[in-house]
């Protein structure tokens, strides 16, 4: 009999996967559900708990599908509904989880609903799914506020009837008016779609942008949106009971992708969300300061470890490797949290690699949920160089360059060494991939890392499937800190298990009365050099 309180997702581990780029089975250069059948073996064998498909729904890709045109389908790029169950029953067969994205925000323009409301008059019902108003000015020539885009640029686009639409990403992406019951409804029904389909779970897009206030026109700044508002949170119940509804048959969960960590930790403390991503380790610098300090930013704020989804890496980000890599930072132009999440400067891709395998150990030990972003299991680094006439991220082309946008993290995997593709596309190996890979891609290829002892590959392998058979004796073993040097953080998982990484260059003398688990990197008798982790068990 089905137990409803297994609660599978408190310390899964979910492997997060960007279908554009993860393996291309028909041979047009984009990756598709065939590719990631094909595929499943290897994030069996990988050891992940489950996988989050970004979005694959029809859209016209001005965002790579945070664009939705219908939300009941597959984009015929990646395949059809057919296609689509038969990966769901190949997943559950493995024994993982299947979470889809859930784009509640915004839409695009070329869903049917907002076609019809560009077709409609002003006050009509079709305009007040959106979120339409009259612009500022004699002639309304100016937009209802000053609000901002995401992607930099303002947040309203003025129609041909005058009116302007807001959206808080592309133009192409107008935001739903969530104070509208066809709007509410309409995402009750999408949640069971896809959960009558057999899905086990969402992650969440931007779920707090979603309300606005209602008297726009009077909020100068777009800071009013994203508050911690009462409104959102009755919609976080509404969706919370779609997925109760399902309790009787198997649990179903949602997991916020919450930027703002106290909406992260009120949502989920009252139980509307199961799970929050908790991004403030994902900004932080290599330091050991840093790090003890945003683990206990969340494990102060969540009022249960399992509720927090930790995470070092998205579709959103640089990849670790660059970001651990830098050895001097550029001063950027841009907004501080872009520079954080995208940060430019020199990099040392060897010392990148060492502290990005070192990060591995600290993360998959913390208390509560991991997600892995596909790639990071081979070390890819940031391909930094795209030469300008083949990006593709809205953000980067809104902000003229400025933010150096995210197609750097999304180039096609490599699984082979093979040119030109690389494995990505299986068949014909002519067709250029959506966004190119660089040469030196290669030598990151996943096949060939796994006739590697040494590869980061294995050390993922080896770790996902140590936490594995740790897991039961320690899933219950509280967090605690040890005391440690500086440059050293040293956390304990109850009595018996610890995890120390040196984030310095000091070598460090490792506790007495414990044996070696997993280590990142070379370790010799009981020390721990720089930039290396280890897992220790008591003997
Ligand atoms: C967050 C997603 O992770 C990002 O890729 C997307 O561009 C925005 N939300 C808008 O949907
Ligand atoms: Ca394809």
């Amino acid at each position: 009999m089905y137990n409803a309180s297994t609660k599978w997702w408190r310390d899964a581990v979910i492997y997060q996967v960007y279908l554009r780029s993860f393996a291309d089975q028909n041979g047009d250069g984009i990756g598709d559900l065939a590719g990631l059948k094909s595929r499943l073996a290897y994030l069996k064998d990988l050891g992940v708990d489950g996988i989050w498909i970004n979005p694959c729904y029809p859209s016209p890709q001005v965002d790579h599908g945070y664009d939705i045109l219908n939300y009941e389908d597959i984009d015929t790029v990646y395949g059809d509904l057919d296609q689509f169950d038969g990966l769901v029953r190949d997943i559950h067969d493995l024994e993982l989880k299947l979470l889809m994205d859930l784009v509640p925000n915004h839409c695009s323009v070329e869903h049917p609903w907002f076609r019809s409301a560009l077709r409609s008059n002003r006050n009509s019902k079709e305009r007040e799914r959106f979120i339409f108003r009259d612009g500022r000015g004699p002639d309304g020539e100016q937009p209802p506020n000053d609000w901002r885009s995401a992607f930099g640029g303002p947040a309203w686009t003025r129609t041909l009837d005058g009116q302007w639409y807001l959206h808080m990403f592309d133009a192409a992406q107008p935001d739903f008016n969530w104070h509208n019951r066809n709007v509410q409804e309409f995402f009750d029904r999408v949640m069971r779609f896809w959960f009558d389909r057999g899905i086990d779970g969402f992650r969440v897009d931007v779920p707090t942008t979603i309300i606005k206030p209602i008297n726009l026109e009077q909020h100068e700044t777009s800071s009013m949106v994203g508050q911690d508002r009462p409104e959102l949170h009755a919609i976080y119940r509404r969706w919370r009971s779609i997925c109760e509804s399902y309790s009787l048959r198997r649990e179903v969960t949602l997991v916020g992708e919450f930027w703002d960590a106290d909406i992260a930790t009120s949502s989920a403390n009252s139980r509307e969300f199961h799970q929050a991503f908790y991004f403030d380790l994902l900004v932080q610098p290599w330091s050991a300061a840093a790090w003890r300090r945003a683990i206990d930013g969340a494990l102060n704020k969540f009022d249960d470890e399992s509720r927090i989804v930790w995470t070092l890496a998205n579709h959103d980000v640089h990849r670790q490797v660059t970001r651990y890599g830098i050895v001097r930072r550029n001063s950027d132009s841009c907004h501080p949290i872009i520079a954080a999440l995208r940060p430019r400067g020199q990099i040392n891709v060897e010392q990148g690699e060492r502290r990005a395998r070192a990060a591995l150990l600290g993360l998959l030990m913390l208390p509560g949920a991991q997600y892995i972003y596909q790639g990071e299991e081979l070390g890819l680094p940031e391909v930094l160089d795209l030469p300008d006439d083949v990006r593709q991220d809205p953000g980067w082309k809104i902000s003229d360059g400025s933010d150096p946008g995210r197609d750097g993290c999304r180039i096609p995997l490599p699984w082979s060494s093979e040119p030109p593709s690389f494995g990505f596309t299986c068949g014909c190996e002519e067709v250029a991939s959506w966004l190119p890979q660089p040469e030196w891609f290669g030598k990151y290829a996943a096949y060939d890392q796994i006739k590697d002892a040494g590869s980061t590959l294995n050390l993922y392998r080896s770790a996902l499937h140590a936490r594995r058979s740790l897991r039961d004796p320690y899933r219950e073993e509280k967090f605690s800190w040890g005391e440690s040097p500086e440059d050293i953080v040293l956390y304990y998982r109850g009595s018996e298990f610890a995890c120390v990484i040196n984030f310095g260059d000091e070598v460090y003398s490792l506790p007495v009365g414990y044996r070696t688990v997993i280590a990142s990197g070379h370790i010799s008798s009981d020390e721990l050099p720089g930039s290396t982790a280890v897992w220790l068990q008591r003997e």
